[in-house]
């Protein structure tokens, strides 16, 4: 009998991802039968004891804490769920490692890469199983799309291109800091766009075209000062608006990546679009079951730019769903990381991406970072 072995599940913060996730965990076992494991959602964790209990009635959690480091203690618990603000990351998953606690860790793991690296010395010292929710790669059109490049249908890489962009944030009345605007306080979140939404990119092309060598960079900051929710002070507003840079990839393609919070009229548009030798392929989360894909071997009356339905049972993780037409949404993403965890605790293999993966994402944010603020070249140290 499949679905036996029980992965009690501690989840800690109970906003967005706690509930992508959760979701996550309640649907694996309707999709995937056959796996092994099965989550079970034996706490949640978050400071405000009315809102918790109000989260574990609702998906069906079987106990509530009020202090991670209670959680962690606790022996009922096998992996932690890390599901809070940025600035919560390392020492949460440094104490849960040293507990003996697997770790599924929500992105970027850490504020910069000196406490990543910290993490990541901690997981390697208590042989810790992770993963980082870097969750687009586990969308149908682009685990397809990794197919392809790695099928060498694209041929040699020349052009790698993203976007990430927003517009939430252009109101200068908006405050920073605090519950639902942590992301504009720099000390709590380590970076602006650069850590929410670019590490994103870099995870999907490192993943997708192999490492960045080097990168040039600059960031912006369009509104100086904005009121702190917590402390009522106007204060200077830390974190990038805007950022974008171009870089080499250690394979010799060239990349450029932009991302900003105000993009008038965008509100979670993230592209990208790969031009190799043979063929080019492009994606666009407004349409995540499409994949765009221009061949030049097509014959010549019929060569363009094909729009490709990614909906197939031939095409990545599609068999687990409904028939070929019928499209998925951006929570199956979560639903499919969950699945390859949990066929990861049968293999043995690791879950992509780590804590030592998400490492290397973190040393091309930290090189984009010293670079605008340098204005020079920065190598990123990233070998792959
Ligand atoms: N994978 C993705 O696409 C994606 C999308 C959004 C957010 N994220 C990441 O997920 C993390 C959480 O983001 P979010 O959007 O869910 O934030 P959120 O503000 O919606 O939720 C954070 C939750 O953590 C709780 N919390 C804060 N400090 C806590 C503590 N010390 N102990 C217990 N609970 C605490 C808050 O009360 C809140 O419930 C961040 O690291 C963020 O970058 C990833």
């Amino acid at each position: 009998m499949k679905n036996t072995k029980e992965l009690r599940i501690g989840l800690i913060g109970c906003g967005f991802m706690g509930r992508t996730h959760s979701n996550g965990y309640k649907r694996v076992g309707d999709f995937f039968p056959e796996l092994g494991y099965r989550p079970v959602l034996q706490a949640v964790c978050a400071r405000n004891e009315e809102k918790v209990k109000a989260f574990a009635e609702q998906w069906g959690y079987k106990s509530v804490e009020t202090d991670w480091k209670k959680m962690i203690e606790r022996d009922d618990i096998d992996a932690i769920d890390i599901c809070t603000p940025n600035d919560t990351h390392a020492e949460i998953s440094i104490a849960a490692a040293a507990a003996g606690k697997m770790i599924l860790c929500e992105k970027p793991i850490a504020r910069n890469l000196a406490e990543s690296q910290k993490m990541v010395d901690a997981i390697e010292k208590a042989g810790t199983k992770t993963t980082v929710w870097y969750n687009y790669r586990r969308l149908p059109a682009v685990t397809l799309a990794k197919q392809l490049i790695d099928s060498g249908k694209l041929g040699k890489i020349f052009h790698y291109r993203a976007n990430f962009l927003q517009d939430w944030t252009i109101n200068a009345n908006l405050p920073q800091g605090g519950e639902g605007l942590w992301r504009m306080d720099a000390a709590v979140s380590g970076s602006g766009v650069l850590g929410d939404l670019l590490s994103h990119c870099i995870d999907t092309a490192m993943w997708l075209n192999g490492g960045i060598k080097d990168v040039s960079a600059m960031t912006e900051t369009f509104i100086k000062e904005r009121v702190h929710q917590l402390t009522g002070k106007v204060q200077q507003v830390t974190i990038d608006d805007a950022c974008a840079f171009m870089c080499h990839f250690n394979n010799g393609s060239l990349g450029l990546f932009e991302s900003t919070r105000y993009a008038r009229g965008h509100k979670a548009l993230y592209t990208f679009e790969i031009n190799g030798e043979h063929a080019s392929i492009r994606w666009d989360l407004h349409d995540l079951n499409r994949l765009e894909y221009f061949d030049n071997a097509d014959e010549g009356i019929v060569k363009g730019w094909r729009s490709i339905h990614v909906t197939d049972g031939d095409q990545p993780y599609m068999s687990k769903w409904w028939v070929p037409g019928l499209g998925i949404g951006y929570e199956h993403s979560f639903v499919h990381q969950v699945a390859d965890f949990l066929k990861s605790l049968e293999t043995g293999e690791p879950c992509s991406p780590t804590f030592l993966d998400a490492h290397q994402t973190e040393k091309v944010c930290q090189a984009v970072s010293d670079s605008a603020n340098s204005g020079s070249w920065k190598q990123t140290g990233v070998n792959f």
